[in-house]
């Protein structure tokens, strides 16, 4: 099961999944960064910025997902907003981000090229996540298989309705998408799920604490062994064991200053 965070705000859980980008980075520079699209790592990608000497250049980027039917360099796809909010202000080298769609491609073959790329990679090593309202991880909207690889999917009408906001009029959202599966997501070395604000709260409880189904695709990250969840107060709201988890937290390096004679008593 997942650590849990409970943080004072996106600020400073930005800065506890930048330690983490940053100790793999340090022990592999070719490290192999998973990335959301949308808001939630946005605080992530300001506290990496800040890290004046951290050469992340080497790096290679996988998209969670990519809208299908938008026109080439669309602003609101995932391969022009990964470029603007992330590659370039973290000088990454665009030429090692991948994402799982691009125009003109056949949305059903895409995927197969996509997870082999992936493999070849050696897998994601870090992958961040958001949670969607709907408590879709990447485009995984409710019903999506527990073990699914990337593939092509309808996004749910809450979704295109909260991601109106990137498009000129709701009637341009995408009714699809190529998104990694739930499967391939599992896979990662590593799962650091961010979530921010009330509106996250209901989806955060249900994928940490509810029971592990397809109708809560995050609830996913129950079955992975390293997973961390980052949420701040009002996104952590609704979770019942909040105090415990704050508690562990906290006395989360204790253990190291215990002196062997009393771990073996
Ligand atoms: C989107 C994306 C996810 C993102 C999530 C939450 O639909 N597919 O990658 O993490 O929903 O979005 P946001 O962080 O903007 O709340």
């Amino acid at each position: 099961m997942a650590e849990i965070a409970i943080v004072a705000d996106p600020a400073a859980g930005g800065e506890l999944a930048a330690d983490e980008i940053a100790a793999a980075c340090a022990r592999r520079p070719d490290t192999v960064l998973g990335v959301p699209t949308g808001t939630s790592a946005r605080s992530t990608w300001q506290a990496l910025e800040e890290r004046h000497g951290l050469d992340m250049s080497w790096m290679r980027v996988f998209a969670l997902g990519e809208y299908v039917g938008l026109p080439a360099g669309h602003p609101a796809s995932a391969l022009a907003s990964i470029d603007r909010e992330i590659v370039a202000p973290l000088r990454m080298d665009p030429g090692r981000v991948h994402v799982p769609y691009h125009v003109g491609e056949d949305p059903r073959e895409a995927p197969l090229w996509f997870e082999r790329d992936l493999d070849a990679a050696g897998g994601v090593d870090v992958q961040l996540l958001g949670i969607g309202t709907t408590g879709h991880i990447g485009f995984n909207e409710p019903g999506s298989s527990l073990t699914s690889t990337t593939r092509l999917k309808t996004l749910h009408p809450t979704t295109r309705a909260n991601h109106a906001q990137y498009f000129d009029h709701p009637d341009q959202v995408p009714v699809h998408c190529v998104t990694q599966g739930l499967g391939t997501i599992g896979r990662a070395q590593q799962l650091i799920l961010l979530a921010w604000g009330e509106e996250k709260a209901l989806a955060l409880a249900a994928a940490v604490e509810g029971p592990v189904t397809s109708a809560r695709p995050g609830s996913v990250i129950q079955l992975h062994r390293n997973a961390l969840v980052i949420a701040d107060e009002a996104a952590a709201s609704m979770l019942i064991h909040a105090d415990y988890y704050r508690f562990a937290w906290d006395h989360r390096d204790d253990v190291v200053r215990i002196p062997p004679h009393r771990m073996s008593a």
